[in-house]
């Protein structure tokens, strides 16, 4: 099965995703992620990335598709994958559809995960990290059980540093502007699913497995 998560910053596409690609044994491909380690490694590509990720600004298109490209190409997404976070343009839905064809593939459904603002600004700012395995806590919603330390590999939790208030506002700006018009592009295309992300998180999980169905 090959999924979007789509929705805004803070929506739960990371937390969904870790599960469901449990769940369905398929890879979660996060182009934050991506980004994050090429950032802590101080890639070339890594230390361009910073220079938007920080403030908040979407990463040029044809830095973002060559990774993706190149991600989807590797052997464990030939049964499927989970991509979160792309595409964020229309652009890159467009060429995510190329990238696709080339190989006679198509997505099947795209998750948008539905949150209202003032919720989004409260988990964004609440939010701590895992740089080992990428877990998401939060100090209210989802605490880990030793604080700053994840439950699920031990490693330190930290704030990201596009978390900060002013950043996230820019993120939501950007959502509104450049990304929200890809639902109606995947309305078009007959595989959008609406999730209510404002109920707890095992129910959006419960959720978008009913509607998946049991496509395992
Ligand atoms: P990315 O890492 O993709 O960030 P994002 O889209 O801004 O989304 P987040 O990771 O902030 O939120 P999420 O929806 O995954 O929520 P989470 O599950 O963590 O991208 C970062 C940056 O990289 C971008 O700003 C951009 O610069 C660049 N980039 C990435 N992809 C790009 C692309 N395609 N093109 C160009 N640039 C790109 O949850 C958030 C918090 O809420 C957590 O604390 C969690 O515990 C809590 N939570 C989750 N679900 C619930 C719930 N149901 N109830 C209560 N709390 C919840």
């Amino acid at each position: 099965m090959n999924l979007i998560l789509f929705g805004a910053p803070g929506a739960g596409k990371g937390t969904q995703a870790l599960e469901l690609a449990k769940s369905y044994q398929i890879p979660h491909i996060s182009t934050g992620e991506m980004f994050r380690q090429a950032m802590a490694k101080h890639t070339p590509m890594g230390d361009e990335a910073a220079k938007y990720i920080n403030k908040g600004n979407l990463v040029p298109d044809d830095v973002t598709i060559g990774i993706v490209k190149e991600r989807l190409s590797n052997p464990d997404c030939q049964n499927g994958f989970i991509l979160d976070g792309f595409p964020r343009t229309t652009f890159q839905a467009e060429s995510l559809e190329k990238i696709l064809q080339e190989s006679n593939k198509k997505i099947d459904y795209v998750i948008d995960i539905d949150v209202n603002q003032d919720a989004l600004i409260q988990r964004l700012t609440g939010r701590r990290m895992c740089s080992k395995c990428g877990a998401s806590y939060h100090i209210i919603h989802r605490p880990s059980k030793i604080e700053g330390v994840c439950d699920e590999c031990g490693n330190e939790l930290y704030i990201r540093k596009d978390d900060n208030l002013e950043s996230v506002k820019t993120r939501l700006e950007t959502y509104q502007k450049q990304t929200k018009p890809l639902i109606d592009f995947y309305k078009q295309r007959d595989c959008l699913v609406v999730i209510d992300g404002n109920q707890d998180i095992k129910k959006v999980f419960a959720d978008i497995v009913s509607k998946l169905g049991d496509n395992k």
